[in-house]
């Protein structure tokens, strides 16, 4: 069993965007919508700001109140949608419930879309055109390719359906030449797809989801859960210890996809800066 190690190579594309923003002279920023007091999602937003520190970006967080409403939201967004400063805007999800999401996702201009939400790099993503890609499942296919793992004709299982991980996943997968099955939470038998994985990639949030008995010898897991046990260990949504001894190759929580999303948030943003940079001229 080998681990799929991405605290280093996150660290390793970190150190590489650095230093084309230092070779560049460009400053690329990124904008930050934060609603709200939920601890992980303000935890997630200050590594985000933390990295685009590091990396020698410009950042900026909105932080706003749960009951905010609707229009500050939108003017906001425009706001930032016109800042040439601005190359990336990012808004921390969930949004609360009186908040229309999909109206909000659909207003950030879509060359500034580092998280790749809005419909229109969605419909490119399934296309297989160029275009922002969610971070997560980006950052899956970094790892993927940094290992030498290569997915053409492999039997894929994804599980989890969400816009932010298993859909995009599953496009990319499918885009690589994969065979891609999605499992959700109405699929009958989960073990019966996870069984014959060749690769399982797995993002629900359900500690211990995925046990020794559901998986084949030798395949590969992405764990991309994150989950909060009782004692406070950060843990996915795999059995871990027991799972691990017949795996090929597995992602550990952390330091494995966790970090990988942020180094692709950087360079999302970078993207960004370069086609704002080109427009300009
Ligand atoms: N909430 C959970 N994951 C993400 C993510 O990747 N991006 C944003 N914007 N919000 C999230």
């Amino acid at each position: 069993m080998q681990l799929l190690d991405g605290k280093i190579l996150s660290q390793k594309i970190e150190q590489n965007i650095a230093h084309e923003v230092k070779q560049l002279k460009l400053v690329p920023g990124l904008a930050v919508i934060l609603v709200g007091h939920d601890p992980a999602s303000a935890a997630y937003v200050n590594m985000k700001k933390k990295a685009c520190d590091r990396a020698g970006f410009y950042s900026v967080t909105h932080e706003m109140p749960e009951d905010i409403s609707q229009d500050a939201i939108e003017n906001t967004i425009i706001m930032m949608n016109q800042n040439p400063n601005i190359n990336g805007i990012l808004i921390q999800l969930p949004l609360p419930s009186q908040i229309d999401t999909t109206k909000i996702l659909e207003l950030v201009d879509p060359s500034k879309d580092v998280d790749g939400f809005h419909p229109y790099n969605v419909g490119r993503l399934t296309t297989g055109l160029d275009g922002f890609v969610p971070c997560t499942p980006l950052g899956v296919m970094h790892l993927l390719a940094e290992y030498d793992i290569d997915v053409k004709g492999k039997n894929c299982v994804v599980v989890g359906a969400s816009n932010i991980v298993g859909k995009p996943m599953a496009a990319l997968l499918l885009n690589a030449n994969a065979t891609v099955e999605i499992c959700h939470i109405f699929t009958d038998d989960l073990k019966k797809h996870t069984l014959h994985a060749d690769i399982l990639l797995v993002g629900v949030g359900v500690i211990n989801l995925i046990k020794e008995d559901m998986v084949k010898e030798g395949v590969i897991i992405i764990d991309i859960g994150i989950n909060r046990t009782l004692d406070g260990k950060l843990v996915g949504d795999v059995d871990f210890d027991n799972v691990s001894k017949k795996c090929s190759y597995i992602t550990p929580v952390p330091g494995g996809v966790g970090p990988m999303t942020i180094a692709m948030l950087l360079s999302n943003t970078l993207k960004a800066a370069k086609i704002n940079a080109k427009e300009r001229i």
